[in-house]
């Protein structure tokens, strides 16, 4: 099978305001296939939030090259979409307004609308659909950031920490809903969390970042049946693999905490 997302060697250099540089990503190279559900684990700010923003196109590499579908990324569009950590809701619209910003962009609203209610729905913000992000928890932001890119019908779902806002029961939910649209849709998923438990459970491969600057020094393929059951879940594959993706991070984390300290 040919990937659909290709990452050819990438940098990535910030320049600060001050005229600083930053490199966040150096060498990363990886492919992702049609169909997969990859998590992507890393200490914090190793360049996780910039490599989902370089996958959509908002961003431009340094050097290298990304290809979409056999295309160079040269911007966002609508075969991707993003769930951004931050949420990045319009605060001007209501639920309903926000989620269908993607349609609307394209002008095809009124084709969308049913689609956006079935998402908000989904998402459990129906009473919410008048309300504006100020009104919302911060779960409920997170959730209306997700209804909002699942209703693009993209190809490719780009998530960065979807679930990090969001409370414990939500998240299994938003758990189980996610995997349940994957295997329905067949969509792409590379996501983004700090839970090596989360990274485990909802994933076909975990891929295992580097401290800053980052780039992929090892993966994991998890070779563990869906739906991933209680009974799944208490097996001992799952365990070793827990127990890899920790031992990983601890040592990139420690970098981290090394190089601040010195
Ligand atoms: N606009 C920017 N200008 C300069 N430096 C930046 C900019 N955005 C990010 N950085 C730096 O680039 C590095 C990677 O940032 P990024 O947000 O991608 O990390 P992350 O892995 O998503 O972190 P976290 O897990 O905390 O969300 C960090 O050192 C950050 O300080
Ligand atoms: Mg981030």
């Amino acid at each position: 099978m040919e990937p659909n997302i290709q990452l050819k060697d990438i940098n990535l250099v910030y320049k600060t305001r001050n005229g600083e540089m930053v490199d966040a990503i150096t060498n990363l190279s990886v492919d992702i296939f049609p169909g997969e559900f990859v998590s992507v684990v890393g200490p914090s700010g190793c360049g996780k939030s910039t490599l989902i923003q370089l996958i959509d196109g908002l961003l431009k590499p340094t050097s290298g090259e990304i290809i979409v579908n056999k295309k160079r990324v040269t911007g966002p569009s609508p075969d991707r979409a993003v769930v951004f950590q931050d949420f990045a809701l319009m605060p001007w619209r209501d639920v309903n307004k926000n989620v269908l910003l993607g349609p609307e962009l394209r002008g095809k609203t009124n084709s969308f609308k049913e689609k956006a209610m079935d998402t908000i729905r989904m998402v459990g913000l129906k009473n919410f659909e008048r309300k504006y992000p100020y009104q919302l928890s911060g779960g409920m932001k997170q959730r209306a950031a997700i209804a909002r890119a699942l209703t693009n019908e993209p190809e490719i779902l780009l998530m960065d920490e979807p679930f990090a806002a969001v409370d414990a029961q939500m998240r299994e939910i938003m758990q189980e809903e996610l995997i349940r649209i994957w295997q329905a849709t067949g969509k792409t998923v590379v996501f983004i969390t700090h839970s090596i438990d989360e990274a485990v459970y909802m994933s076909n491969r975990v891929l295992l970042m580097s401290a800053r600057p980052g780039r992929f020094i090892d993966e994991l393929k998890i070779e563990l049946p869906y739906p991933r059951t209680l009974e799944v879940k208490n097996s001992q594959l799952y365990f070793e693999y827990r127990t890899h993706v920790w031992e990983h991070l601890k040592t990139e984390v420690h970098k981290v905490y090394d190089t601040q300290a010195s």
